[in-house]
This record gives structure tokens, sequence and C-alpha cells, in this order.
């Protein structure tokens, strides 16, 4: 089997990024090249404040500080890069494309294609492709078939490698993986790629968690293991509807259920409802692919599991508006958190986003506040929804600089991300700033009912009465 020493990953994103850095740390005898078309990001990944990473990612900076450049390259010269490594990732973005065939369900490959385009083209020596982004099942059938067919004559090896890290978390999910997935072919040489793939992470993962499959099963899994972690939150939250409706009480009923070992208590926490880049594309692709097999209760079954978390969000906002007396029009509410979870500074699909726009429509004023999220981003998030001019969007909305900037005379405060610094604020203080009554939102049931109380607020959360 051929030892690889070289490899490159084409897109520096939330996946490749974390990914390759750790590879690069576990692997000091590899050279990893990350290259991006991005400058601005690269720039970002090669600069020498570490604050400045285009990521955060707790524990992310120490590795690279301590791979950058020894074993670890950001560039843009992508062609170089593909053409120098015997293995090559492809961790670029796969977003639901917006328009056409398979609108706002399929994902748009237009970026993968490209990115197997210019290995066809510019591939001199036989390569592993990697498909290291999230991806409809079959789709490295599409990378072989653009790769044999354009190329050089060059051989190249197709394998499925999921990705299972969570933002927040990347780093000890990537160092302690509960597995890592390898589909590939059956044959000689497809085995032969798999075991490589499998050597480089043999540095540092149990040999017991690295499973072979064939390259469907892989693309597969990846979309139902997202699906059935949703469908867990989705799950919990719909119940916490109920719970408000009735004495029960979220919290204990998800101990009490999960105490069961056959459900197990993680990702049973009631929220807002569940954000992230992967959660809600995978199971739309789910729903896009079993449609177009004519499957349609399959596809229904977790188009639900989508249709509850809109729900969700949509219920916390209609809760704002209508406990605030019916009316939201020109009242300052506070947004503690933008970003999707803790401990990131990812905002795609963040519940805060579309709980944002339904008070926006009612002419609420929102000051936002995330210790991670720069304005820009909360300003492009917004605007891209298209609901209302950039204009309308900056009258409407501050960014502020630090949490209690706005508090003076609010009417609420809004808890969208479970941020732990949010819990070590001075609410005494916040609570004296703000209107009476004075409001708070916790979609997030990160802080003390009865603490909130005690202070004077009136406390609301998810699934408690
Ligand atoms: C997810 C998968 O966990 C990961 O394996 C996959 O590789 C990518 O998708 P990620 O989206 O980064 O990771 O974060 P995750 O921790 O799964 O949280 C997703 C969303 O669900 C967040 O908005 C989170 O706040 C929400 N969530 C999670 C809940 O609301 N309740 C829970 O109990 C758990
Ligand atoms: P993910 O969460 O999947 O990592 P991101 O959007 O954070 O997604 O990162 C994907 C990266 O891929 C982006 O920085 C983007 O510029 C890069 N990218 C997209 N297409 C190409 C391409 N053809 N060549 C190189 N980089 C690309």
């Amino acid at each position: 089997m051929k030892k690889i020493t070289k490899i490159c990953c084409i897109g520096a994103g939330y996946v490749g990024g974390p990914t390759m850095s750790v590879i690069a740390k576990m692997c000091p005898h590899i050279k990893v090249t990350v290259v991006d078309i991005n400058q601005a990001r690269i720039d970002l990944w090669n600069d020498s404040n570490l604050e400045h990473l285009p990521i955060y990612e707790p524990g992310l900076k120490e590795i690279v500080a301590a791979t950058r450049n020894k074993n670890l390259f950001f560039s843009t010269d992508v062609d170089a890069a593909i053409d120098e490594a015997e293995l090559i990732f492809i961790s670029v973005n796969t977003p639901t494309k917006t328009f056409g065939k398979g609108k706002g369900q399929a994902a748009d490959l237009k970026y993968i294609e490209l990115c197997a385009r210019n290995i066809a083209k510019v591939a001199s020596t036989d390569k592993i492709v990697v498909e290291k982004s999230t991806l409809p099942v079959r789709t490295a059938g599409a990378i072989k078939n653009i790769l044999d067919n354009t190329g050089q004559g060059v051989r190249f090896e197709i394998l499925s490698n999921p990705e299972f890290l969570a933002e927040g978390t990347a780093i000890q999910d990537l160092m302690h993986a509960d597995r890592v997935l390898i589909g590939g072919d059956d044959t000689p040489s497809g085995q032969a790629a798999k075991d490589a793939l499998s050597a480089i992470y043999e540095n540092w993962i149990p040999k017991e968690r690295i499973l072979q499959t064939n390259v469907w099963s892989s693309e597969l899994s990846k979309l139902v293991a997202n699906a059935f972690l949703a469908q867990r939150v989705s799950s919990i939250n719909a119940i916490s509807a109920l719970c408000e409706k009735t004495e029960a009480n979220i919290q204990e009923v998800a101990r009490a259920v999960g105490f069961d070992s056959r459900i197990g208590s993680k990702f049973l926490n009631a929220s807002v409802g569940f954000g992230g880049s992967c959660f809600q594309k995978d199971i739309l692709n789910l729903v896009y692919i079993s449609q177009s097999l004519g499957l349609p209760e399959v596809a229904d079954y977790w188009e639900q599991v989508i249709l509850m978390n809109d729900y969700q969000k949509r219920r916390f906002a209609e809760n704002i508006i209508s406990t605030l007396y019916n009316t939201v029009t020109d009242k300052k509410i506070v947004f503690y958190g933008w970003a999707f979870k803790k401990d990131t500074n990812d905002t795609r699909e963040s519940a805060a986003i579309y709980v944002a726009d339904a008070l926006l429509e009612e002419r609420a004023h929102l000051s936002i506040y995330d210790p991670q999220v720069k304005e820009q981003t909360v300003f492009r998030d917004l605007d891209f929804l298209n609901t209302r001019t950039p204009e309308e969007n900056r009258h409407l909305i501050t960014v502020a600089k630090e949490p209690l900037q706005d508090v003076k005379d609010a009417h609420a405060i809004a808890i969208l991300t479970e941020w732990d610094e949010f819990k070590t604020y001075d609410w005494e203080k916040i609570y004296d700033k703000m209107l009476k009554p004075a409001f708070i939102f916790d979609g997030r049931r990160l802080l003390d009912k009865e603490k909130m109380e005690t202070i004077g607020f009136q406390y609301y959360t998810i699934g408690q009465v």
C-alpha cells in the first residue's frame, strides 16, 4: 500500500480548516495544504495574529500555531496543491439550491463539479479523491464520471469520508471521533485507496473505530445520522409545546425519557429550534432523493422534522409578540446570541435569523449581541432573506459591541444562543436598566427561572410554564 505523504484539501471552511489542522497535528510526516479560491479567507488563515482566524473553534488556534508553515499550509494556488498531492479532500460548500429543479431541497453541486473539473484538468499523476463535504447519495459517481472522462489518462480512486464533527466541539470530535467512515469500491484499487486513507486516521484513531463500507452506504449514512439527530431535537421540541400547555416541565420529561438506556440522554435539549449548515440541508436532501426515487411516504416522514423545527421558531417569535401585549412595533428587544449554537461564529440557518425576521416584520427594533459574530454577518444574514431592503434592516437593527450597550429602556431580552457568558451577566443591573415590566424570553433554557423571577423579570422559556 502506498504511504501518503502529501495531501491537499480544497475548501478552507468550517470542515476543511479544522479537519486538516488536526490531521497535520497528528501526522507530522504528512504535508497538508489547504487551498481556497477565497483570497481573503486564506489571508486570515495565514494571519500572524491567531485571533483573526476565519473560524472560531475552541482549541483551533493552538493547533494552527503548532503546525502552520511546518506541515500545514494555506494557499490560493489550487492547481499546484492538487498536482503535488497524492490524496485530495474535497471540502467545499454544497448549499441548498435556490433555483431550478430541486429548488429549496436538492444540494447545489456546482462547487463540487468545478472542483472535479479542476482536478481533472491539472492532475498529472494518480490521485485518491475524497469527498468530505456533505453530499447527496451517488455524488461520488458523478465525480468519478467527470474525472474519468476529462482527465489526462491518470487514475482516480474516489472515496467518501463524511465529516461527523459538530461545530463548537470540532477539535474534540476530530481527536476522539466516535467513528471514521470510509466508503469506496471493493475493487483491489478501491480497497488500496480505503486502506491508504485509513492509515492516515490510524495515527490517532483506534482501528476498530474506522469503518469501511461501499461508497453509497457511506454517503447515505451521513444524511441518516444527521436526520436522526435532528429528529430527536424536533421530537423533544414538539413535546415542549405540549409542556407549555400543561404543568409538565420539558427538562423533567427529557431526563425521565433519556434515562432509558435504549433512548439515551443526548440531544434532548428543547430549544428555539436547530440551526447549522447540516441538519436542514441533509434532511432536505433525504426528502428530495426519496421523492425522486418514488418514495413519497419516506419523504413526508422526514420532512416533518423540518416542519416541526419551523413551527418551533415561529412559536417562539409569536410568544414574544403575544406576551408583549400583541404589539412589538417600535419596541426595543435585545437579542443575546446570533450563532446557531455556542462556541462557534457560524450563523448558517441559525434560529435567531428567523425569530428576528418575524419581529422585524412587526417593526420591532432589535439590538443584537453575540460574542463571536461580526456586524457584517448579522446584516448579511438578514439582507439575504430579502424580506426588507438593506436600508430598512439598518434602520431597525443595531449590532451591539458589548452586552449592556442597549439594555437601557429595552422592553425585552431574547436569548437565542446558549453562550456560557450569558449566565454570568449581572442580571440585576440589566433589570434595573430595562423598562418595566421587564421580560426575558429564554430560547435556550439557559437561565434559572426562579432566580430571574426573584430579580423581578417576567421570565418565559421553552417547555415550561
Ligand atoms: C451536526 C452533527 O452533530 C454533526 O455530527 C455533523 O457533522 C454536522 O451537523 P452541528 O450542526 O455543527 O453538527 O451542531 P449540533 O451540535 O449537532 O447542533 C445542531 C443544532 O441543534 C444547533 O442549533 C443546536 O443548538 C441544536 N440542538 C442540539 C438542540 O436544539 N438541542 C439539542 O439537544 C442538541
Ligand atoms: P463547510 O462548512 O462545508 O466547510 P464553508 O462555506 O465554510 O463550508 O467552506 C467551503 C469553502 O470552499 C469556502 O471557503 C469556499 O470559498 C471554498 N470553495 C468553494 N468552491 C471552491 C473551489 N472550486 N476551489 C477552491 N475552494 C472552493
